[in-house]
């Protein structure tokens, strides 16, 4: 029977790169989902080097671009792809302002917008019991979200605050998302602190933090840990509609102190009218 696949967004970086070695050591196919299709199919020569068996295959998906994200679905229904995993774990940390050509602040719509039109365009493309696993960070906890969130402007703009808001937010609409769907499961990976370009903050004291606060960052082989972990989570560990949060080895059922948050149901109605058909 052909096997099912598995699609990781941000294949090339660190944690994503990890995470694909991960898959195909367990045997899984992966589709590497991939703005960048050069560097994606030089680290898949090296991959099949290692996993001389394996199924990898690349897809273009740039998620600072809702056309790019509706091309990348058609792909996958046109030519038949049989996926029941999706790891949206792509993200970024951007130094400047910048709005992008679906009138989304790039961090926005990379960390948040992007991840959430993917799932819902994958949701009817998956077979059953599918299990979507998105990326969050510890940021979210420092993180308030208010109006500004869907139109911010330079002056409301920060590096790491918006980064932080975006990530809250996928948070927050994975656990909605989880109470609407019926026949799969949402879960959440927090990889912790991970040495990865990420952590570069594109500043003056960038060095500085290469010396002293890099060598205190987890490995990206670490960091994928929970994601993959999250990715083969099975039905008798979860209840469907329960979303867990995996980081290091372990996982928990979110709190029932984010379910119930009142900023939840204004964020998904946003969303949806920004969207246009998320329900
Ligand atoms: N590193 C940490 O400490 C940390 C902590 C908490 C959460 N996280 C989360 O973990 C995930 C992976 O991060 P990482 O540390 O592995 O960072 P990374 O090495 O910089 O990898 C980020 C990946 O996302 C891709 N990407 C960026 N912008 C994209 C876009 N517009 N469209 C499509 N793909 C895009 C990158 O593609 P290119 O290769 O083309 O640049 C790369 O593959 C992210 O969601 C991040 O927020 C990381």
């Amino acid at each position: 029977m052909e096997k099912s696949q598995v699609i990781v967004t941000g294949a090339t970086g660190s944690i994503g790169g990890a995470a694909v070695k991960s898959l195909l050591d367990k045997d899984i196919p992966v589709i590497m989902a991939c703005r960048n299709i050069k560097k994606a199919a030089s680290q898949r020569d090296v991959l099949i080097k290692q996993f001389p068996h394996s199924e990898i295959e690349i897809i273009e998906l740039e998620l600072n671009s809702l056309n790019s994200i509706k091309t990348f679905a058609d792909i996958i229904k046109n030519q038949g792809f049989k996926v029941n995993k999706l790891l949206n774990n792509a993200g970024i940390i951007c130094r400047d302002f910048s709005v992008n050509e679906d009138g989304f602040e790039t961090t926005v719509a990379v960390n948040y917008i992007g991840p959430l039109y993917l799932t819902k365009l994958m949701i009817p493309l998956m077979e059953d019991d599918f299990n979507i696993v998105n990326t969050v960070s510890v940021t979210r906890g420092v993180s308030k979200l208010d109006e500004c969130f869907f139109d911010l402007d330079k002056k409301k703009f920060s590096q790491l605050g918006t980064y932080g808001k975006a990530k809250y937010a996928l948070f927050l609409s994975s656990l909605t998302l989880s109470e609407n769907i019926k026949n799969g499961s949402v879960n959440l990976t927090d990889p912790g602190v991970v040495d990865s370009n990420m952590i570069s903050m594109h500043r003056w004291f960038d060095p500085l933090a290469d010396i002293l606060f890099r060598p205190f960052c987890k490995s990206p082989e670490k960091g994928a840990i929970p994601a993959v972990n999250a990715l083969m989570t099975t039905d008798e560990v979860q209840q469907i509609g329960n979303v867990m949060l995996f980081s290091g080895n372990k996982s928990k059922v979110v709190s029932m102190k984010h379910y119930d948050n009142p900023i939840r149901e204004w964020l998904w109605k946003v969303t949806e009218a920004r969207l246009g058909f998320i329900s």
